[in-house]
């Protein structure tokens, strides 16, 4: 493989990694720890959330696009498995 695209795939993937932690750490924060509703007595617990579920979905259309980038950036190599196990001629 040449070298800039190693770097580029490289680097799609350690973005996508941060991304997926965020995720994680974000979703399940909101989950299982943030209370809810009325239970959140006071802003800051509140504005949190809110930061949280903000962050959440923004992290998630960026891992959506960089999902995205990671498979064209391995076309060659899907395209020609699906060749090699008669998928697509
Ligand atoms: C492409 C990736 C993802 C997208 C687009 C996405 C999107 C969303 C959205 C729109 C919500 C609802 C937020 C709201 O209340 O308005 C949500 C909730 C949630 N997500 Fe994700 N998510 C993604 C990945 C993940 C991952 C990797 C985890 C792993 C733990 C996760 C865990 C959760 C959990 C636990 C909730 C519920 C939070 C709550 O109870 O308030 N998500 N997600």
């Amino acid at each position: 493989m040449a070298n800039g695209k190693a770097l580029k795939l490289w680097t799609v993937n350690v973005i996508s990694f941060v991304l997926f932690i965020i995720l994680c750490g974000t979703g399940l924060i909101n989950w299982l720890v943030l209370p809810r509703g009325y239970q959140a007595r006071g802003d800051f617990l509140v504005s949190l959330r809110h930061f949280f579920i903000a962050l959440h979905e923004w992290a998630g259309l960026v891992f959506i696009i960089f999902i995205t980038l990671h498979i064209v950036l391995h076309w060659p190599y899907i395209k020609s498995n699906l060749k090699k196990s008669g998928i697509i001629k």
